[in-house]
Formats: structure tokens, C-alpha cells, sequence
């Protein structure tokens, strides 16, 4: 039985088949490209240190196979898409959408039975598609159809790559530490006037936070409700400013999956709901340009230059000027950081439980609906505040005194 105090740092972040870390990663469904990508020619996907190749086969099925091909190594990204699969551009051998060898153009014997091309189970949902890259991929596990890939609202679904930001250059879990905390929302992005005062708790699907929402009404109290979804998923709601008087305030709700590339590279997915589909929206990638615009001091050689209020860049800064695999071992986490702690703690065990046979936090066991995440703003009369709130209101209050 491994303990998951036994579990090194580097048990705990590599990703690769065969890693501790990786066996852990592949019992979760991972959205792996938009829907809106898979088109008419195969889009190359790297996911979990792994290579591979998504496309919709002649018929729409989704198929997700091997990059390189089992005959001689070339890339089925140039692959020619057919009825049941795709063939491979360089000598004909053409797959099925579960890596079956159905025809080898040069060979006598045209299937290929004693050779399966690796595959992986897919699904699409909400505006992504999915994968599962665990090896009862014949079985997986029942997809989890959190709140925002179901709910009623308008969905926009975009991703981090390179050409729109929010892809770090660095290990899956700098990333996911960064969403969860929420003392740097204060202090690097200036969001909150003080630390916030906030409560993390180990919950049913992962590290559930409740906030002390300073930007409460007068003589009211607000709280609000977060998620880090086992193992990376940043589920928030947001309530942008209205930018005129006669535009009414909106809740969007959101979900980021924070996808690791391999050991040193991650992505973000993101997913926003709106209540209406919006009259204008500023394409998350925007903030590369406004970080390439702005003028730069000829004396000024840090990697970003000036990142100060440019809030993605600012994150992706610090993330990355942790290093590609932060050395945890030289930290000094502290009070502020107990929403990471908790974080850490449930991935050990989850990779523990992994090694150990079983099935991690986070995995379902019988198919739902839809999971209710319970993450918003609820915001009470301070003399009316209902009795199953009123302890976690008094603690937090507490806190205030101290931090
Ligand atoms: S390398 Fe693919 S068919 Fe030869
Ligand atoms: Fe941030």
C-alpha cells in the first residue's frame, strides 16, 4: 500500500503513462479541443505527454487515435479522412475509429488483426470534446456533466493556446494552484481592496472555498462559492460591471480545466455561460496584444517586461517565473495559502488511492443528470441570515479581526 505522504513531489506532477501522476490523470474525462475545430481535417492534440489525432470520421463519428502510424511512424495529422477512419497519407494503412488495421494498401494480406493503433475514448459536450486516456478505455467511467455543460444560458467555449494566451510553459499543477488561490486576487491583481477572508473546505468533488465577498450592500453580508473541481477544473461565477446605467447586471457562470500538455506545459479550456447570448465580448486572447502594445523600457529585460495590469499576464507571469517544475520542497506556504494545501492533500490521496487499486475523488460512479456545483453570490440582511449559513458567517467575520 503506498501512503500519500510516501509520494514524492515528482510522483505527484509527472504526467506520462506509467507515471504515479499520470495513472491519476487518465481516470478523468479531459476536453481536449473545441468542437468547433474538428472539421474536415484531422487536428493534431497533445494531452497527458501523449500525441494523437482527432477527427470526425466520413459518418461525424469523433475518433481520437495515435499520432504516429503503426506501419512506419508518419503522422496521421496529414491523414486522409474516410468513411469508418482515417489513412495514412504516406502508404494507405487505414484505421478505425478504435485503431483497427482494416486495409494495407502493399500487403497480401490486406487487415492488420495483430496490430491495434492506440485509441481513446471521446465525447463532446458544451462546446469541447472530451477524452478519456485511461486504460479501461472499453469502460470509462460515467461522464461528468457538470452544471455549466448543461445548464440553460449561452455557452461560449475558447482555448489557451499559444495564439491566445493562457498556455503556460510550466507543470499542469502551478496552474491549478494559481486558480485556487485566492490571496493573490488582492495582492498581484488588485481585485479586492484586502486579503480575502475565505474558508476552504474538502468537498464532494474537490476544494469547495467560501469568500467573504467584500462588495457586499450596506448592512448585508455576502457570500460567495467557489469550486476547484478534482483534479483542475476552476468553477467561479463572475459579475461583470455593467458599462452603462441602462445595461442591467449579469451573472456569467464558468469553468476552467487547466489541461496538461505534458510535464512542463499545460493549457486552459474555458468555459462561460451567459444568461443571453452577449452584444459584445472581448476574446480572451486579447490581452497578448495589449502585452505586445505596450511600450517597453530599453533598460528592461525581465522575460515579460511589465505585466502590471494585464490580469492574464500577470498570472501567467508568476506561474511561469516559478520554473517548468516548481521545487517545492524550498516554499514556505503559510495561512493564505490553505486553499492550496487542502488542494495538494486531495491529489496525494487521490494518486494514492490510484496506485493502491482504487478509484480517486472525483470520479463518478453511476451516471447523472447533471452535477450542481453550487457556486454564485448569495448575499443576506445581516440580523436575517438563515441559520444553516450563520457558524461559517461568524467564522469568516472572525477572521477578519486577524488577517
Ligand atoms: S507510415 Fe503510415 S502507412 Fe506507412
Ligand atoms: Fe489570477
Amino acid at each position: 500500500m503506498i501512503k500519500p505522504s510516501e509520494l514524492t513531489w515528482d510522483d505527484v506532477v509527472r504526467v506520462g503513462p506509467g507515471t504515479l501522476g499520470g495513472n491519476y490523470l487518465r481516470c478523468f474525462w479531459w476536453p481536449v479541443a473545441l468542437s468547433e475545430e474538428v472539421r474536415d481535417i484531422p487536428v493534431p492534440v497533445k494531452v497527458l505527454g501523449e500525441e494523437l489525432v482527432l477527427f470526425r470520421d466520413l459518418s461525424g463519428q469523433l475518433a481520437l487515435l495515435g499520432a504516429y502510424c503503426s506501419h512506419r511512424r508518419a503522422s496521421l495529422e496529414y491523414g486522409r479522412i474516410e468513411a469508418q477512419g482515417i489513412r495514412c497519407a504516406y502508404h494507405g494503412w487505414y484505421y478505425d475509429r478504435q485503431g483497427k488495421v482494416l486495409d494495407r494498401p502493399a500487403e497480401p494480406i490486406k487487415a492488420a488483426p495483430n496490430i491495434r493503433h492506440p485509441w481513446y475514448a471521446v465525447r463532446e459536450l458544451g462546446g469541447f470534446v472530451f477524452a478519456y486516456l485511461g486504460t479501461d478505455k472499453e469502460s470509462p467511467p460515467p461522464f461528468p456533466r457538470y452544471d455549466v455543460l448543461v445548464q440553460d444560458g449561452y455557452r461560449v467555449a475558447e482555448r489557451g493556446d499559444d495564439e491566445a494566451g493562457k498556455a503556460y510553459n510550466c507543470n499542469w499543477l502551478q496552474g491549478v494552484e494559481n486558480t485556487t488561490d485566492t490571496t493573490h486576487l488582492t495582492y498581484l491583481h488588485g481585485i479586492y481592496e484586502r486579503c480575502a477572508i475565505f474558508k476552504p473546505v474538502e468537498s464532494e468533488y474537490g476544494v469547495k472555498l467560501y469568500i467573504l465577498d467584500p462588495r457586499s450592500k450596506p448592512n448585508c453580508v455576502a457570500l460567495r462559492k467557489r469550486c476547484t473541481v478534482l483534479p483542475t477544473i476552476n468553477r467561479k461565477s463572475r459579475e461583470p460591471r455593467p458599462k452603462s446605467p441602462d445595461e442591467s447586471p449579469v451573472t456569467l457562470q464558468q469553468a476552467i480545466w487547466i489541461v496538461p500538455i505534458d510535464d512542463t506545459h499545460c493549457e486552459e479550456m474555458r468555459l462561460t455561460v451567459y444568461p443571453q447570448p452577449p452584444k459584445e465580448r472581448s476574446y480572451h486572447g486579447a490581452y497578448v496584444d495589449q502585452a505586445k502594445q505596450r511600450e517597453r523600457k530599453p533598460y528592461d529585460r525581465r522575460f515579460y517586461g511589465e505585466i502590471r495590469g494585464i490580469v492574464p499576464l500577470e498570472d501567467k507571469a508568476m506561474v511561469e517565473s516559478q520554473g517548468p517544475i516548481v521545487d517545492r520542497t524550498l516554499e514556505h506556504p503559510g495561512y493564505g495559502d490553505r486553499a492550496i494545501l487542502l488542494l495538494r492533500k486531495m491529489i496525494r490521496e487521490g494518486i494514492a488511492e490510484v496506485a493502491n487499486g482504487g478509484k480517486p475523488k472525483g470520479v463518478l460512479k453511476e451516471d447523472l443528470a447533471m452535477i450542481d456545483l453550487d457556486i454564485g453570490v448569495e448575499e443576506f440582511e445581516i440580523d436575517r441570515v438563515p441559520e444553516g449559513v450563520k457558524d461559517l458567517l461568524t467564522e469568516l467575520q472572525q477572521q477578519l479581526e486577524h488577517v
